[in-house]
């Protein structure tokens, strides 16, 4: 069970960059970071504007004079102090993550940052490198990751319940985007904008969380890919809007992904179907609390959450916050995840690299994964899906 129960003395002295007023995600992460009390905000660099940073800020609680104009500001100013930040989350567009978190981890500052984490696999690198270097954690927010559900699926298929694993199917298919909104959409606009998104839209976006779940549930590393993308909008040229990549899988299982943000009609479409010689599993983010299981020649069932059946002594099956029957959903997923960072965050703290190693959190080679698979897509999509070597 996860809860308020204070598992260090003081929380983590926790400021933000980014998600500002009216910004998508910036919630998100206030919500999961504070649930459980183990972080409090207590400074940001909210916004791109400063006076609508502090304001902001101090409408949150925050000391205006804690609510800075720029990151660089806040990181210099907040070395200064006793009581100065232990942690930043990153909620900016993507193109400002890689100079952000490399100047957090300098300023030796545990970090959660938004995917894609930066452009290219090199600078995801570097930033390993970094935060090795000076004992700091790098936390990547692939939220859907949180749920027990998906968790019970890694343990199934790590238990053999569905014998070897033969296929992966996909899939995050939205259709938010189905016209041309960025017209009128600031934040659609600049993930459409190459030199803001990086070198993908949907595949970064949105195919990251698809892809990253099916590695948590199957740990499958990929062998080759080919992708094709297109941008139904034109204007979105070069970036797609649409992308569909075949996967073959070190030791013989393929698998395919589909990202989309023009399948009209659509919510979210998230969902990953593992299939073995002797069982499936498919799990859909728009009901985590559920995962079917079919099992060849009988009848299918659904698990369901917080039940004794499943693999309650698993890490994190039993990671809940109230019982079975209740819907749990994506903000106590991401407050799993951020439960997590800060008890790695602690472990980093106190030195104790066996307790750390043992607290599972999506970090840096999570993110670094999610930019090589856009990286290999773009290059196979560029050959006319020609099948590319992973790594
Ligand atoms: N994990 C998820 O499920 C998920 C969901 C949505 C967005 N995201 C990611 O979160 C990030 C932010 O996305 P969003 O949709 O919230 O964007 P947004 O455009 O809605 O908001 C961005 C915010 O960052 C601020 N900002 C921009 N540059 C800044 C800078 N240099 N310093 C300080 N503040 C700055 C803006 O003022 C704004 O408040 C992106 O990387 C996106 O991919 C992740």
């Amino acid at each position: 069970m996860f809860n308020e129960e204070r598992h260090f003395e003081q929380p983590i002295r926790w400021a933000m960059v980014g998600g500002g007023r009216g910004s998508q995600i910036g919630y998100s992460h206030r919500n999961a970071a504070t649930r459980d009390g183990l972080f409090k905000l207590v400074a940001g660099a909210f916004d791109l504007d400063p006076q609508r940073c502090r304001d902001f800020g101090e409408n949150l609680g925050v000391d205006g004079n804690r609510c800075y104009a720029s990151y660089k500001e806040m990181f210099e100013q907040e070395a200064q102090r006793e009581d100065g930040i232990q942690a930043v989350s990153i909620a900016t567009p993507n193109s400002t993550h890689y100079e952000i978190c490399k100047a957090a981890l300098e300023a030796n500052l545990h970090v959660v940052c938004e995917k894609p984490i930066t452009f290219t696999t090199e600078e995801a690198e570097e930033l390993k490198l970094i935060a090795a270097e000076r004992n700091r954690v790098i936390g990547v927010m692939y939220g859907y990751t949180g749920f027990p559900m998906v968790q019970q699926a890694r343990e199934m298929v790590k238990r053999g319940d569905l014998g070897e694993i033969r296929v992966v199917n996909m899939q995050f298919a939205h259709g938010f985007h189905n016209e041309e909104y960025e017209k009128n959409d600031p934040g659609l606009k600049w993930r459409v904008s190459p030199e803001v998104s990086g070198p993908t839209y949907v595949l970064g976006d949105i195919g990251t969380h698809a892809f990253y779940l099916s590695e948590v549930m199957t740990g499958l590393e990929i062998d080759r890919l080919a992708c094709m993308r297109q941008s139904f909008i034109e204007s979105r040229a070069p970036l797609e809007d649409n992308a569909h990549i075949m996967m073959q899988f070190k030791g013989g299982a393929v698998g395919t992904l589909w990202a989309s943000a023009v399948n009209a009609g659509s919510m979210h479409q998230q969902k990953i179907r593992i299939v073995g010689s002797k069982a499936s599993i498919e799990w859909w983010d728009e009901y985590p609390n559920q995962l079917r299981y079919e099992v060849q020649g009988e009848a299918p069932r659904v698990l369901e959450r917080g039940m004794g059946y499943l693999y309650q002594d698993a890490e994190g099956v039993a990671s809940n916050r109230v019982g079975g029957g209740h819907a749990e959903g994506y903000f106590e997923s991401w407050a799993n995840l951020y439960h997590r960072f800060a008890m790695a965050f602690d472990a980093a703290n106190r030195d104790d690299q066996a307790a750390l190693a043992d607290i599972w959190f999506p970090g840096i080679d999570a993110g670094i994964e999610g930019v090589r698979l856009c990286e290999k897509c773009v290059e196979s999509a560029d050959q006319g899906a020609a099948w590319v070597e992973y790594k």
